[in-house]
């Protein structure tokens, strides 16, 4: 079991690969199309997310797709299953488990992300289904002036990343663990770090004493960035240095990669820090994307909903995908985005 497990998180950070994490929640969709002017139907939500599973970018970019509980159930409009779509792409289907991050108790400001009870169950299910990874995420936010985020809610939050990452893997799937510090607000980002620096130091404490296979995750961290409203913002070198510097402090070698979320981030941004992590070499982990926003925004301006987009929208998610994979191999210039533009 282990050696599958383990075979599974290399092929989710292969070389020049990553993962798209398409798991919106129906809100968190809804919010997506009202951007583009598309109503969130569930005809809608499959139709878009199967030209994603369509396009060429999977079988070259994409290692694995992170989906939504509907999405694993749908099929494309022709009735093939929308997980068959990805395997035959020789791509992943994966799952996100967590139920949402709900406000905690006696901790004003920060939330605790549920979805344990039952989670066994619900697993061997998703299993059946063939996922064969999955993704809970944790939210952290930073508010020095409420002292946020508090012991309580960084401690009880990295407890239930490690409880869910070893029911993972008793059912055979890999855990992506996302203890994700937000960039919202003004902090800068030295503020970032170590509240970043903390959060990977308790969550790798409680991966320990719950037991889990570190050869058998995923690690989804934030990059150290200053927060959106900073007056200063970092250069793409900064964020760079002090992401490699604070995962090298707090991420042991024997996890096998490292996908980053983007998290607000421009689609180049987030393109350009991972690229310039990748040049700075000497890394005992892969590097790659597990991004979300930063690999869906074009597709999702380009398609607004209209069938005669679809080849427009699918040449936009490959564009970035493509980009994106030139930066998990440090290969990527800004040069190759006005080439294609
Ligand atoms: P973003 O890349 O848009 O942050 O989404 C990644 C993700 O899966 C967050 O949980």
């Amino acid at each position: 079991m282990t050696a599958e497990l383990d075979a599974i998180a290399q092929k989710m950070v292969a070389d020049g690969k990553g993962i798209l994490a398409a798991d919106e929640s129906s809100g968190t969709i809804k919010k997506r199309f009202d951007a583009i002017g598309v109503e969130s139907t569930e005809d809608n939500r499959r139709d878009y997310r199967e030209l994603l599973f369509r396009s060429d970018a999977m079988a070259k970019y994409i290692s694995g797709v992170i989906l939504y509980d509907e999405t694993i159930r749908q099929k494309a409009k022709d009735g093939t299953p929308l997980v068959s779509l990805i395997q035959q792409a020789g791509s992943i289907p994966g799952i996100k488990v967590d139920a949402g991050a709900k406000p905690q108790p006696f901790c004003p400001g920060e939330t605790i992300t549920e979805g344990l009870d039952g989670l066994g169950g619900r697993l061997k299910e998703y299993y059946d289904l063939g996922a064969r990874f999955a993704k809970w995420r944790a939210v952290i936010d930073i508010d020095t002036t409420r002292h946020i985020p508090s012991y309580t809610s960084l401690r009880a939050n990295a407890h239930a990343l490690a409880r869910y990452a070893a029911l993972c893997q008793e059912a055979k799937i890999v855990p992506i663990v996302e203890p994700e510090v937000l960039m919202d607000g003004s902090h800068d980002i030295d503020t970032c770090y170590r509240v970043t620096e903390w959060a990977l130091k308790t969550v790798f404490e409680e991966l320990y004493y719950q037991r889990v296979r570190l050869e058998g995750m995923v690690l989804k961290p934030n990059m150290i960035v200053p927060g959106k409203k900073a007056a200063t913002q970092a250069s793409v070198a900064e964020v760079a240095e002090k992401t490699v510097r604070v995962l090298k402090a707090c991420v042991p070698s024997a996890v096998p990669g490292i996908a980053f979320l983007s998290g607000g981030q421009s689609d180049e941004d987030a393109t350009a820090h991972l690229d310039a992590m990748v040049k700075l070499g000497g890394l005992p982990w892969k590097l790659t994307y597990s991004y979300g926003r930063a690999l869906q925004a074009a597709p999702q301006k380009a398609w607004s909903g209209k069938v005669e987009n679809v080849g427009k929208a699918q040449a936009a998610f490959t564009h970035r995908a493509h980009m994106n994979s030139l930066a998990a191999l440090g290969q990527w210039t800004a040069e190759d985005e006005r080439k294609a533009a």
